[in-house]
């Protein structure tokens, strides 16, 4: 049985279903163990971290940032349209983001914002500037891993629909597999009524991705090897940076980014009391970046119980916002 308990922070109501603490260095350790190395991107966001990825955001040859930010502005209108009055937004991860304010503005009659996060500092630190920024909107905050089901708060208004929003094309830092079960849980909580808009990153030319993780001022590269920095500090590592360097190649088999920590030479590192050895040119994976086109995208979501019903992307065709039904 999943916990739950309603808490009242300041004039926040959050919903915290506590999700059950994960062995990190459990994970870590597995990883590092496999043949082919390797360290889930979900480490990369510490307090540095997060600072350098908002940075990459701002690189010139980033473009998944400003071009979806482009699409939304662009295209609002039809959006807010198709969604429809009433609607109960409810963002997968706490949107702190120009275009989630720019959904929360121009829906009509818009019931309830809900945030969905599993750092609950984070969650409420975004929850109760947004209420500060617009009093008018209930905002209500669910902690909890949004990977798994998890229970919604009732808005005061009831809903009309249910929007699932899922902006930034973090959905591409999930396997198709993981991406398909992901789709799933949001397709529960949208409900029968509901839709989902999701921001989707299309497959290009290896040029344009590989210039993209691998940014001329090395932004992409400090936030790579600051993974390791936050191993060294919270896991008890011995990572000594100067001895990888960072690269991201574009798969195309698998229609993905693969960042790399390249080892520089031959040498061995400690985690939490466990030895591993690196060759020279031996490599840690570190995140894949996986691209679609907006048919795959609908194929996949298909198994899940979405129906595409609107695509809109840039005229470079470089990034997609997808709007699909609850079938
Ligand atoms: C968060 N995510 C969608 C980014 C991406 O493009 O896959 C993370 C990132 N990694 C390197 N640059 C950006």
């Amino acid at each position: 049985m999943l916990r739950s308990t309603t808490k009242k922070i300041g004039d926040i109501r959050l919903l915290d279903l506590e999700p059950a603490g994960h062995d990190d260095r459990l994970d870590i350790l597995a990883g590092m163990r496999c043949d082919q190395k390797e360290i889930s991107p979900k480490y990369f966001y510490d307090e540095k971290g997060s600072r350098l990825f908002d940075r990459i955001c701002e690189q010139t040859e980033y473009y998944p940032t400003r071009t979806e930010l482009h699409i939304m502005n662009t295209n609002i209108d039809a959006m807010t349209g198709l969604i429809g009055p009433r609607a109960s937004v409810i963002e997968f991860g706490s949107g702190s983001s120009t275009k989630t304010r720019l959904l929360l503005e121009h829906l009509d009659q818009l019931a309830a914002y809900v945030p969905v996060d599993i750092s609950r500092e984070h969650l409420l630190s975004t929850a109760a500037s947004l209420a500060a920024e617009y009093p008018e909107i209930e905002v209500l905050p669910v902690c909890a891993d949004f990977t798994r089901p998890f229970d919604l708060p009732e808005p005061t208004i009831p809903p009309e629909r249910n929007l699932v929003y899922f902006p930034g094309s973090t959905i591409g830092n999930f396997s198709r597999d993981a991406s398909i079960e992901l789709l799933k849980v949001m397709r529960a909580e949208a409900k029968d009524n509901g839709a989902l808009l999701i921001g989707v990153d299309l497959d290009k030319s290896r040029e344009i991705l590989e210039a993209a993780y691998n940014d001329a001022a090395g932004v992409t590269a400090d936030f790579n090897l600051n993974v390791l920095r936050r191993l060294n500090r919270e896991y008890d590592a011995n990572f000594n940076l100067d001895r990888f360097r960072h690269l991201a190649v574009y798969d195309d088999d698998n229609s993905r980014i693969e960042m790399r920590l390249v080892s520089l030479m031959r040498h061995a590192v400690w985690i939490a009391g466990e030895r591993f050895q690196l060759d020279e040119g031996e490599y840690i994976v570190t995140e894949h970046s996986h691209k679609y086109s907006p048919d795959q995208f609908a194929v996949m979501a298909a198994t899940a119980g979405f129906a595409l019903r609107e695509t809109w992307t840039d005229t470079g065709n470089l990034f997609s916002v997808l709007y699909l039904e609850a079938v």
